[in-house]
Order: structure tokens, then C-alpha cells, then sequence
């Protein structure tokens, strides 16, 4: 892998709302702790018809508004390393002014590439045709990668065609988070796990990403896309994929990649009764009414906001556990979650006294409150005289009182920071996003050949009570 830090950084859509809420920010923080190349020049580019003052204006708005006061302390220096050329990507002349604007990179260029599907090939063309894709060149990619296999397939293709593998990097902003990375250090820095991380002991696992957010005026993108590939193609099968990989050689790109990637080629094709599909109505939301999806939308649609599934991973470790997985806009709260549910004891001392046990959880608590609680059975204090007292009780760790001196990091700091330094361990590769693409494409076929309409539910419920049945049905409750 080229190992360069980069001097030039040059922001795709950096007008855009993903820009000025989580790029900029991050990178203001990241140069203020003097993380950053010290001579690093940052060139943004769209549509909007700004100079280099426009643009520094519009960033600091931006930083004033998104980022935490005590972190705008190099502010100034960072808007000075600032400069703005207009672009219209479908034209092709425009790339010549932006590489004079991007100049001659001494240590290397990254590139950070959010862009409407329709943009993809003529900016990545213009780049290559402008000198823009060298050696000293890596490129970030930021999501929606098409909509399905063969469309995700000509953007890769496209890409490759500038900018072999190892200097492309497909962003999925889930594994810049701290708590996800925190996945790996839980399974395989700890000797207790994983003897027991199998079917044997495991009887399934669930994984939730709830938000209280709807469609954020992000209209006609989410109709177009609905939460299986807005939120499961890429966000939760990273995680499942987490959950259930075998332990990596080590931890870089290519031995972690490699893992996950088994994961995802194992994953069972869903048959249609296993999923859920749901679209919210007007409800309320922690007391604050809100309108429905249509009514938000401004017109009927069959785009899903809520999505259940049952998945099964068809490899030895995992036979015979189902991993139930939902998502959807408009939930009570906020919460990403994993629950991993272990099996019973294989027999009770207990049962002559009278007393049961409760099989232990493990639950991560992924966001917004960053915690591992690990359910263990306990005798309940006494003399038993009625019968021997057991009872389920928490072994909690919060993240942030364990490690009470770390900065909270928005999770782009991360990976803005691992693409200007070229490591490409938590980016997403080929593939695995074909992969994930692979199985999203059964499912929404299965969805269209029995023509599944989604169920409706009240925003602020936990989605149609199809849901909670799917899991029922297998005795399973989902953790709330
Ligand atoms: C994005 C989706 O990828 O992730 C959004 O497009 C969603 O619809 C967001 O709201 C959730 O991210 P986070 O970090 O707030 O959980």
C-alpha cells in the first residue's frame, strides 16, 4: 500500500449539508490538534457560484454552528488553509481550472468524493483526464455507491478504471465510530468471549439502529432508497459483520477485510415472510406531535421507513442463530444496540429450590450512550427459607466514565484522518460492498414478485407489530 500523508485535500460537494455538518468540522478539529499535514491545503469544490472569501465565510457559519466552541480554537489558521473553485462535474472542461486550483501535491493529494450516482463517471473521468488521479492520489468515496448490484458494479468500475483498489476508500461512516471499533477490541482483546461467541452458546443476536429523525428534507434521495439500502446495505451488515467474523490475523486492512467479507458471503438468502417493511403515520415523538411520512413526502409512496429482517449466516460458527436486524425512522429514541443472547445452562442446580435461571446478555450499547452490560445470574441475599433465591443483576461499563479523558470525535475524524494517512482498515472493499449488495438485491426482488406493500405505524411506536411478531414467533423478544 502507498504510504504518504497528504499535503492537498480537495472536498467533492463542499457546500453540501454532509460538508459543512461533519467534513469540515472535523478536519477544523482534526488541524487544530495538529493532526493534520502542517502545510495542508484544502480545495472545495461544487456547484455554487463562490470565490475562496465566499467559501471561508460559508465554513466558518458552518463551524460556528456544528462544532463544539472549545474545539474552534484553531479556527482562524484552518479557514486560512481554505480555497473554492466552482465546478459543474458534467463538464468536462471544468476539471483543467480545478487541478490548477489543486496545484502540484509535494507528498500526496486525497480526494473526498460525495456525489449524486449520476455524477460519478464524468467526475471521475474529468479527474483522471485533469492529472487528478496520479500515484500520490487516493481517493474517498461517500455513499450512495448505486442502489444495486450492477449499478454499484459500474461506479466500481468506473473508479478502477483512475484508481486501483488500494487507493480507493469506500466510506461507511459506522466504522470511524469509536464504539464500533470498540467491537473488536471487545471480541478478540478479551480471552472470555469468543470460546463462547458460537452457536453453541449463542441462541441469536439483534441488532437495532432506531432513529427519531424522518426524512430531514432529504426527500427525494430516501423515497428513492427506503432503509434496506439506506441503512442495512451498508451501516448494519458492517456491524453484523462484526458481531460474527472469525478472529482476523491482524488488524489491517487486508486480514480484517478478509474476515468480514466470509461473513457477508455466508448470509442466507432471506425468504420474504422473514422480513418486515413498515412506513410511519402522523404520531408523536417524545411529546412533540409529527407528521407522517406521505404528508412529509407530499404524495402516497411505498418506500420503506422501517425494516425487520431474520438473518442466518450459513457457516459452521453460526448455523442455527438467527440474527434479527431492524431499522427505522421515526422509533421512541435513539439507539443502536447489539444484543447477544447466550444460551441457558445445559442443567440447573437450582430447579429442586425452586429457582429458575435467566440466560445471560450481553448488550453493546453502540449510541447515543456508549455502554456494555453483561446480564449474570446472582443468589438474591437471604436464608432461602422460602426457596433459593437467584436473580439477574448488570455488569455495566459506560464507555465514557471508564475513559474518562478522551474527546469525543465526530466519526469523520477518523476517517478523514486514516484517508490523508492511507490506511484503509475501516473502508469498505470491493468485495464486501458487493456482497452486501448481492443479498439486499434477493431481498428486494422477494419483495417485488409478492408485491409487499409496507405495514403502516404510528411514529414513536417501535414499527408495525408484523415486527415484534416475526420474533415472537420464535419466542424471541426484541430488547427495548
Ligand atoms: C446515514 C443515512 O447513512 O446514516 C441516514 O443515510 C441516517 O438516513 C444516518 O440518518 C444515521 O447515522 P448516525 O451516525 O446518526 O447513526
Amino acid at each position: 500500500m502507498t504510504k504518504f500523508i497528504s499535503d492537498r485535500l480537495l472536498v467533492f460537494g463542499a457546500t453540501g449539508d454532509l460538508s459543512r455538518r461533519m467534513l469540515l468540522p472535523s478536519l477544523c478539529a482534526l488541524d487544530a490538534e495538529g493532526l493534520l499535514n502542517p502545510g495542508i491545503e484544502i480545495v472545495g469544490t461544487a456547484r455554487s457560484d463562490l470565490d475562496d472569501q465566499g467559501f471561508r465565510n460559508l465554513v466558518r457559519e458552518s463551524l460556528e454552528q456544528f462544532l463544539p466552541a472549545n474545539r474552534r480554537g484553531g479556527m482562524a489558521t484552518f479557514l486560512n488553509r481554505l480555497s473554492y473553485q466552482p465546478l459543474d462535474a458534467s463538464q468536462a472542461e471544468g476539471f483543467q481550472s480545478l487541478a490548477r486550483k489543486v496545484g502540484a501535491p509535494q507528498d500526496g493529494l486525497s480526494i473526498f468524493l460525495s456525489t449524486a450516482p449520476s455524477l460519478f463517471e464524468p467526475t471521475i473521468r474529468g479527474l483522471e483526464k485533469s492529472g487528478l488521479a496520479g500515484a500520490q492520489v487516493r481517493i474517498g468515496l461517500e455513499k450512495p455507491l448505486g442502489v444495486d448490484l450492477a449499478s454499484s458494479r459500474i461506479i466500481n468500475d468506473a473508479v478502477a478504471a483512475a484508481f486501483p483498489e488500494d487507493r480507493i476508500y469506500r466510506i461507511d461512516h459506522y466504522l470511524g465510530k469509536e464504539t464500533v471499533q470498540n467491537l473488536l477490541a471487545l471480541r478478540f482483546a478479551n480471552l472470555m468471549f469468543e470460546p463462547l461467541w458460537n452457536a453453541a452458546h449463542i441462541d441469536h443476536v439483534q441488532i437495532t439502529v432506531a432513529e427519531t429523525v424522518g426524512l430531514e428534507g432529504r426527500v427525494a434521495f430516501y423515497d428513492d432508497a427506503g432503509a434496506l439500502r439506506d441503512m442495512v446495505q451498508n451501516h448494519m451488515l458492517q456491524l453484523l459483520a462484526l458481531v460474527a467474523m472469525e478472529p482476523p490475523v491482524s488488524y489491517d486492512a487486508t486480514n480484517v477485510r478478509d474476515e468480514k467479507v466470509k461473513v457477508l458471503r455466508s448470509l442466507r438468502k432471506v425468504q420474504t415472510s422473514e422480513t418486515v417493511i413498515g412506513q410511519y403515520r402522523a404520531g408523536a415523538i417524545g411529546g412533540q406531535a409529527v407528521p407522517g411520512y406521505d404528508e412529509e413526502l407530499g404524495k402516497p409512496s411505498n418506500t420503506e421507513t422501517f425494516v425487520a429482517i431474520k438473518a442466518h449466516i450459513d457457516n459452521w460458527r453460526w448455523q442455527g442463530v438467527p440474527f434479527y436486524l431492524r431499522t427505522g425512522k421515526r422509533l421512541p429514541r435513539r439507539t443502536t444496540e447489539i444484543v447477544v443472547q447466550f444460551r441457558d445452562v445445559p442443567h440447573s442446580i437450582f430447579t429442586g429450590r425452586g429457582a429458575r435461571t435467566v440466560p445471560n446478555r450481553l448488550v453493546i450499547g453502540i449510541q447515543p450512550s456508549e455502554n456494555i452490560t453483561l446480564s449474570l445470574m446472582a443468589k438474591v441475599p437471604g436464608l432461602d427459607r422460602e426457596g433459593f433465591g437467584l436473580r439477574s443483576i448488570p455488569l455495566a461499563i459506560t464507555t465514557p466514565d471508564a475513559f474518562a479523558g478522551p474527546q469525543r470525535r465526530i466519526a469523520y475524524e477518523r476517517l478523514l484522518l486514516d484517508l490523508i494517512e492511507g490506511d484503509q482498515t475501516l473502508f469498505v472493499r470491493r468485495d464486501e460492498v458487493e456482497a452486501q449488495w448481492d443479498w439486499i438485491d434477493s431481498i428486494r426482488i422477494g419483495w417485488a414478485e409478492q408485491r409487499l406493500e409496507p405495514k403502516t405505524y404510528t411514529a414513536g411506536s417501535w414499527g408495525p407489530s408484523a415486527a415484534i411478531a416475526l420474533a415472537e414467533r420464535d419466542g424471541v423478544t426484541w430488547h427495548e
